[in-house]
């Protein structure tokens, strides 16, 4: 098959592990027979840099005539000055509304070999399977006003907004997965305090008579994120607005004791898809070659599975990264004893290496 990925770097680790993340691409591409012709451009820092905007149209257009889009991560200390409607997030948020990608699916890989690296007890990590399923172009982040106001613009307004239809089609998209995996699904709100989770609970009612397979609770967020410590091996599908899917996943990504774990895949209704990182730009560690570039591979493994519907092509890819994690090899972030500490570019190698020869039987649930 022959296909066309848009790749955005971005800024920071961005730009350290996409292109890894694109070799491996191009290693499965060769192993399987299939040509990606991968084409690179600006977003968020860099974009403003080169060309005064974080969306570039030109990025925005290659990303239309692709047939997937790669993103790194966005944003540093270079531009935290800027107002908001001109930072580096603002193309991030840009380029998921203008492509619709309301439906950001964020799996937590359970590697067995990640257990000892999480700072959960090894009863509590191992033998958790979950998938979070977060809101990507409503609420808080693109209500309107968001705005200061009053003489002294001593007033601030964020609104949080959602249609009918905005909150069914992620719920509808929530309940499809949990039909397809364990059969049950967590609603994730604030319905004691916001009207916005009252509407969200009763339409997750509404639906789930259409999904009779499907076992349904609520939980408010507060409690929801002490759970997901304590005992996340009961989740199964969680599903959530905007703000608090952004909040849960980096705290989910404990579990496997590394934000640099967690790929996530962003879909629109026709199914285009994008796929990044849930981690930023770390500018803590950038241009160290420390970055763990595996949440960004798995994200292209997402990419093969559900863009090109390639599971096998996905899969060799996540055998891989469980090949080179059971042999020992971790970036710094990866508290595993015993094991040997390598550098970005080195685990991008290794991947790559058995990305193209192919490794053991997967024998873990990455997604
Ligand atoms: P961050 O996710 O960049 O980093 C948080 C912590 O996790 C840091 O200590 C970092 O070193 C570590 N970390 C993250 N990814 C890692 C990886 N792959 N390997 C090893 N360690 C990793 O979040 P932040 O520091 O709060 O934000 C930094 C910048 O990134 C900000 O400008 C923020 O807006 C942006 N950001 C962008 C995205 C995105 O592009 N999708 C996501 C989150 C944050
Ligand atoms: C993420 C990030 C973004 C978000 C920021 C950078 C706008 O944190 O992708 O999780 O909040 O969605
Ligand atoms: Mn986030």
């Amino acid at each position: 098959m022959k296909k066309k990925i848009a790749v955005l770097p971005g800024d920071g680790i961005g730009r350290e592990i996409a292109s890894g993340a694109a070799a491996v691409l191009q290693a499965a591409g060769k192993r399987f027979g299939h040509e990606f012709e991968i084409e690179y451009a600006d977003i968020g820092g860099a974009a403003i840099d080169a060309h005064n905007t974080p969306l570039p149209e030109s990025t925005l257009g290659l990303a239309r005539n692709s047939d997937a889009v790669l993103l790194g991560a966005v944003g540093g200390p270079k531009w935290d000055n800027l107002p908001s409607a001109e930072r580096p997030e603002r193309g991030l948020l840009a380029i998921r509304k203008e492509l619709g990608l309301f439906a950001n699916l964020r799996p937590i890989p359970s590697f067995q070999k990640l257990v000892q690296s999480s700072p959960l007890k090894p009863e509590i990590a191992e033998n958790v399977n979950m998938l979070i399923v977060r809101e990507l172009t409503g609420g808080l982040y693109f209500g309107k006003p968001s705005e200061r106001r009053g003489e002294n613009n001593e007033v601030v307004v964020d609104t949080l907004q959602y249609t009918r239809a905005e909150i069914e089609r992620i719920v509808v998209k929530a309940f499809e997965f949990a039909a397809g995996r364990g059969g049950k699904l967590t609603s994730v709100d604030k319905a004691n305090v916001l009207e916005s989770s009252r509407m969200w609970r009763e339409i997750v009612n509404e639906k789930a008579s259409d999904y009779p397979s499907v076992t349904v609770d609520h939980m408010y967020v507060d409690a929801a994120a002490m759970k997901l410590i304590s005992s996340p091996g009961q989740f199964d599908v969680i599903v959530t607005e905007n703000l608090f899917g952004d909040i849960l996943s980096d705290e989910a990504s404990m579990i496997t004791g590394s934000l640099g774990m967690l790929p996530s895949a962003s879909l629109s209704e026709s199914g285009f898809g994008l796929y990044e990182p849930v981690h930023g730009s770390a500018p803590d560690i950038a241009g160290q070659n420390k970055a763990n570039p595996l949440a960004m591979i798995l994200s292209a493994a997402l990419m093969l599975k559900y863009s090109f519907n390639m599971r096998e092509e996905g899969e060799a890819i996540e055998r891989a990264v469980q090949s080179v994690l059971n042999d020992g090899y971790c970036t710094p972030d990866l508290q595993m004893e015993g094991s040997t500490v390598v550098g970005t570019d080195k685990m991008i190698e290794l991947v790559t290496q058995r990305v193209a020869n192919g490794s053991d039987v997967l024998t873990d649930t990455i997604v």
